[in-house]
């Protein structure tokens, strides 16, 4: 059987053999290099695939761990608000683990594939007539209530198992990298890696933070977050690992989204590739072994397939059709 998180990594999370462990086999995810970006952005470039997990986002790394201990606490509901991993993660988890969850979504923003998952294992998916910002704000005073447990990353369980991450990294390539690159939403993951670095105790990466320049309105819904809950400490990872926070276009985003697809394969949701679009936007941070983490997978927002590439060419069953239709769109 897969060893998943909470398994791989107990001695360092806060479980022990009385918590009743809620897992889909998360973790142990894919780092593979990429060549054709490490020559043209003049780094060695490795991507991992977070986008892997059991619900296609990294988000499960932290789930494993707030599900099991809301489980072991007694709770009988999970709440969230979210611009959909998250909910779609807690989503999963819950049912996993036989709980209720109730999913606060900003109305209209959220990507496809991510509602698709909330709504077919079962969630209470509610709209909320508002921001993200505000949806967590909901969030946090139901969950004050005591009625149901809050699995945002605003709970210390979700950044300690997303802490995991870095252990992994310094395991697969048997020493630091010299830079982690990743997106930067709310700020959970920046901390979360921070965190898991400095535990590790060997040093920290550069850790290069990709935020997108209209926060409230960005093609990238994952971090369509005017005002990151975690701004303050993972801006200070960022600070005392001498990286950066980049600011980036949706252009940006997108011509790095195009160039992990098309040149290494990797097709990841657009948030995803402000890893990538950072490092291009600050070269002069970006040196040696870097790793992007690729946080989502690209079905999870098919709708942005539909306005950046072209449509199917419709053709006649007809082999000269085919070769003359084919020829014409290379
Ligand atoms: N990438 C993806 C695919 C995400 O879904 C998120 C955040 C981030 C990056 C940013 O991570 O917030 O820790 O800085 N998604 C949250 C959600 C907000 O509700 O699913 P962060």
């Amino acid at each position: 059987m897969t060893v998943a998180v909470i398994e791989r990594y107990h001695d360092r999370l806060p479980v022990s053999d009385a918590t009743p462990v809620v897992s889909l086999g998360e973790g142990s995810t894919p780092l593979i290099a990429a060549p054709r970006l490490s020559e043209s952005l003049g780094v060695e470039l490795f991507l991992k695939l977070e986008s892997m997990n059991p619900t296609s986002s990294f988000k499960d790394r932290g789930m494993t761990v707030a599900v099991s201990k809301a489980l072991e606490a007694g709770a009988e509901a999970v709440i969230c608000a979210s611009t959909g991993n998250t909910a779609a993660s807690a989503a999963t988890y819950a049912a996993r683990g036989g709980l209720r969850a109730v999913i606060l979504q900003p109305a209209g923003a959220v990507a496809l594939g991510k509602l698709a998952q909330a709504r077919a294992v079962g969630a209470v998916v509610l709209e909320v007539m508002g921001s993200f910002d505000q949806a967590l704000g909901a969030a946090r005073e139901l969950a004050e209530r005591g009625t149901h447990a809050l699995v945002n990353s605003l709970n210390p369980h979700r950044l300690e198992g997303q802490k995991t991450l870095a252990f992994e990294l310094v395991e697969e390539l048997g020493e630091l990298p010299d830079v982690v690159a990743l997106p930067y939403g709310g700020g959970g993951n920046t901390r979360a890696v921070g965190l898991g670095f400095e535990e590790l105790g060997a040093g920290m990466p550069r850790v290069v933070a990709g935020q997108a320049a209209d926060r409230a309105a960005t093609v990238a819904t994952a971090i369509r977050i005017a005002d990151p809950v975690h701004r303050k400490e993972a801006d200070a990872v960022v600070a005392r690992s001498e990286g950066k926070v980049v600011t980036l276009s949706d252009d940006e985003i997108l011509a790095a989204w195009r160039e992990l697809a098309r040149h290494e394969g990797v097709f990841c949701e657009p948030s995803s590739a402000a890893s990538v679009a950072a490092l291009r936007h600050a070269p002069e941070i970006a040196g040696g072994r870097v790793v992007c983490v690729i946080t989502g997978h690209g079905l999870k927002d098919p709708r942005v397939v539909e306005q950046e590439t072209a449509p199917p060419i419709q053709v006649d069953a007809d082999p000269d059709a085919i070769a003359e239709a084919a020829d014409r769109a290379a």
